[in-house]
Formats: structure tokens, sequence, C-alpha cells
């Protein structure tokens, strides 16, 4: 075991990283209160725990390029999940099994137990006849400097039949007497989810096929993860993955009754996490004040229907953001809620408000903020009083460009179009609004620097999209073709720096 190799790769990162980042600081597309890396790539959301007093953040790292490569674990430490100290590099390739230009430290997940930090994470090398993945387990007392465990793997291969280059993305957690994991495996085309179990993090057993695609959920399921939450009527389980293969869709979640004699979950509720283009990965954790909370990664794959490449940041030498971390609550129709952290609110400035407002034709109220770039807003609208069946939220705009929120009234349809965003970003993405016997609409959104995150129906739709628009495009209306929109309440905030 190489404990001199990790360290010594730690090291050169730190200094690639050193090189790099005053510079990568001032990019002007860089997000002023999202999650990034200090430079270089960043994709999934890693490791995510509250640990003795501070919230701990892993991300999917290459410090050595703005694309993917050799993954790392970078690592980050919080009081709110806003502002960040980083720390050095959890985890770097150095094992034979984890030490491949085209493979590294894959994704996983953290654990305390008996005052010590676990990793589980995946690794992934080839020795020349494909890829092959296994899970392995890291250590560390202080939550700064990890060991990669002797026994590793600590899951060597996936089940006979599985293929052996699909099978990553460990989520842990405990229960009763056991520590059990779920990660995403790959049989006959299509996508599972497997259940492990051990007494002492080392040593697994496989216990069953948690849940499986049977073609309507795709190849593969990426970064699943699973918990437990609570409503009036009891306790459910969620399983949330992005799959592979599902036309427009980058993450699922279901709700259902997990069964521990059997390791099996039987869902009856389907729903999204998020129906914007930039939002994978995702993963959650319950902090100290007992909330669930969720971080995705802001991004996508070339594999998906509408990926046409990273955006424009390779070009200031980073790459990748975290979406606002949500608190997750399970409502009593089982669905599920996804409420930015509280926490935002501490860092809101000139707060702006405007009540009761009637607003008619193309561009009919010009939204108060201090710079239009980065703010936040919640518009809540009259429903029963408006005449219109179709408004837009027309943002980020200048005379030419602007991202479009579509609300479709009659259809009851929310779509967002960066088609004419930022003469790079380009799609639709659509969703139905959940508009029955309701009186008014709340919407609630974040617009940062590259990203606009959109919540409404109560927090159960959401659309996350990345928009690279300049600084001059600085203008937000309310558009009405025809009728009278009626608006309750508008309120905008401008959104510290805090990155
Ligand atoms: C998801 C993913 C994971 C994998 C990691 C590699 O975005 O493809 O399945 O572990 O990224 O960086």
């Amino acid at each position: 075991m190489s404990i001199e190799l990790m360290k010594e790769n730690i090291a050169r990162a730190q200094v690639e990283i050193d090189k790099k980042k005053a510079a990568v600081s001032e990019g002007t597309m860089r997000q002023k209160y999202h999650f990034m890396a200090e430079e270089g790539w960043l994709n999934d959301p890693n490791g995510l725990i509250f640990f003795k007093g501070k919230y701990h953040f892993f991300y999917q790292f290459n410090p050595y390029d703005s694309y993917w490569g050799s993954m790392h674990w970078g690592h980050a430490i919080s009081d709110d999940m806003l502002h960040w100290e980083y720390l050095p590099v959890a985890l770097a390739p150095s094992e034979s099994y984890d030490n491949h230009p085209k493979g590294g430290c894959f994704s996983g997940s953290a654990i305390e137990h008996e005052g010590r930090l676990y990793l589980l994470y995946t690794a992934s090398t080839n020795y020349g006849e494909g890829f092959v993945q296994n899970q392995c387990m890291a250590y560390s007392d202080d939550g700064i400097n990890f060991y990669k465990s002797e026994k590793n793997p600590v899951i060597s291969a996936p089940p006979t039949g599985y293929d052996s280059g699909n099978f990553r993305d460990p989520k842990v957690w405990k229960h009763a007497d056991y520590f059990y994991l779920v990660c995403s495996a790959k049989k006959d085309d299509l996508g599972q989810a497997l259940i492990y179990r051990s007494k002492n993090l080392e040593d697994w057993e496989f216990f069953n096929v948690l849940a499986e695609s049977r073609g309507e959920f795709g190849y593969m399921w990426e970064c699943p993860d699973f918990f437990p939450l609570k409503n009036a009527t009891g306790e459910k389980y969620v399983l949330t993955f992005s799959p592979m293969g599902v036309k427009d869709r980058g993450n699922i979640y279901l709700v259902g009754e997990m069964n521990y004699d059997t390791g099996k979950f039987n869902y009856a509720t389907v729903g999204s996490l998020d129906w914007g283009f930039d939002y994978y990965a995702a993963q959650s954790f319950v902090d100290h004040k007992g909330r669930r909370i969720l971080v995705a990664w802001a991004n996508g794959w070339d594999w998906m229907p509408w990926w046409k490449d990273w955006g424009p940041t390779f070009k200031e030498d980073w790459c990748g953001a975290f979406n606002l971390p949500r608190e997750v609550i399970l409502d009593e129709d089982n669905r599920l809620k996804f409420v930015p952290i509280h926490e935002l609110q501490s860092i809101r400035k000139s707060p702006k408000n405007i009540q009761e407002t009637a607003v008619t034709g193309k561009n009919g109220l010009l939204i108060p903020t201090e710079n239009g770039n980065c703010f936040e807003l919640k518009l809540t609208i009259d429903l029963a009083s408006s005449t219109t069946d179709y408004f837009e939220l027309k943002l980020r705009s200048n005379e030419v460009l602007s991202t479009i929120v579509t609300v479709d009234l009659r259809k009851q349809l929310l779509s967002v179009s960066r088609d004419n965003s930022d003469n790079w970003s380009q799609g639709t993405t659509k969703s139905n609004l959940l508009l029955e016997d309701k009186d008014t609409l709340m919407i609630h959104l974040f617009v940062d620097q590259s990203s606009v995150e959109i919540f409404t129906d109560e927090y159960k739709t959401c659309h996350s999209l990345n928009v690279f628009a300049g600084n001059n495009q600085n203008k937000n209306y309310v558009s009405v073709a025809e009728g009278t929109l009626v608006i309750s309440e508008l309120n905008t905030w401008e959104l510290e720096r805090t990155i």
C-alpha cells in the first residue's frame, strides 16, 4: 500500500491549485454564492456530511484541467454551506485499483462511526481489458488526512452476470445493527440499485437488488441515494438516482416502503428532483439540525440528448458548480418538496417589494433589483383576479438576449427556454404545473452569475439551468401577452458574494 504515493499526489495537486486559484477567482463567469472548486474541473458532490461541527463537502475533481479526467476528491468545509474554506485534496489516485488517467477515485459517500470519518468510494481502473470498477473505503480521524483501507477493494466485483465496468457510486447509511450501502449496477443493459450490508464498513455482503429498471428507467443508474423521510402519516423511503438513457430526464425519485428483512424497496410514487438541464448526481445527508439536505452537480454529460458542451468557463480554467443545497420534505401526498436552505436568507441585501400590481403588455413590469445579475425573486400571482392565461418572466435580458420562463395557466405547463440566453446555451425544459384548485401561484427563483434556479408548486417543481449571460444582461421583466396578470406580492433581494 503506497500511502506515500497518495500523499505525493495530493501535494502535486495542491501545487497546481495554488498556481491557478488567484487568477481563476477573478473569472467573470464564476458563481457568487454557489459552491465551485478553486480551479479545474468539478462534477458530482461526494461524501456530504456534518462532521465535528462543520459541513464537509467533497467533490469529483480534476485539478489539472477544466475537463474531466483522473478523478480526485476535492474537499471544503463550511458553517453554513455558503461560505467555504478549502482543504487539501482528500483522495488522490495512488493504488493499482484507482490509479488511471481515465479512472481514479469516483463518486461515493461518507459516514461517521465512533468519531471516525469513513468514505466509501468507487475505484475505477483499466488493466488492459476494459474498465473495472469496485468499492473502496478510506478513513480519517481529523477529517483532513485520509487513509485508504488495507482491505481495499472492500467490494471487489459485482455479483456474477453484472457488468464489471458499471458498478459504482456507493451511498452508505446505518440502520439498526448494520451498515448498508446502495450502489449502481448494470445487468442485461438495464440499470439497477444493489444493496449490500456490513457490520464494520470493511466486510460487505451482497443483500439484494433494491430496485431495478425494466426499461422505463434506463440502462444505468448513476449515484443512487436511499433514505427515510417522515410526513404526518408515517415514514417512507426515497430512492433517488440519475438514470442514463431516459431521454430528457436527468434525475428521478421514487417513494415507497423499505423491507429490511428482504432488502427490497417497493415504490408507488415517481417524480423528478429537477426538470432543468443542469441537475445531476444529487446526493443527500442529514445535518445536526435534522434536515435532509440535497446537493447536485449543475451540469451534465455528453450522452444526454440535450448536451452541447459544458459551457464556456473552460476559458477561465474552471468548470462546474453545485446547485443550491435544498432541504427535502415529504409532503402529505408522498411527493417531495425541495426548499432552498434558509441560510440563504442571511446573504440577502437591498430588499425591494411591490404589492398588488396589475401587469399588462410586453415587458409590462421591470422587476426591481439592485444589479439584475445576482438576486433572489419571490413572486406571488393572484390567479383568481388575473385575466391572462399566459405570462413570461424574461430573465437576464438585454435588447437581444434573455432566458424565458413561460407559465401557461391553461395548459398548466411551465417551460424554461435558454435558446436565446447567451449565444451559447440551448434548449427548453418543460414540466407540468400542479395548479388544480389553487388561487395563487408562487414562484421563487435564484439567479447567480451563470445560473437560474426556479422553484414553484410549493417547491415540488424545480428547473435548474446554467446560463452564461454577460453583465450587461441585467434587466428582468414580467411580460403579459393579453389580459392582466395580478401580482399580489413581489420581493427581490440582491445576494452577497460568499465564494
Ligand atoms: C456521475 C458519474 C458517476 C461517477 C463519476 C465519475 O456524474 O458518472 O457515476 O462515479 O461521475 O466522475
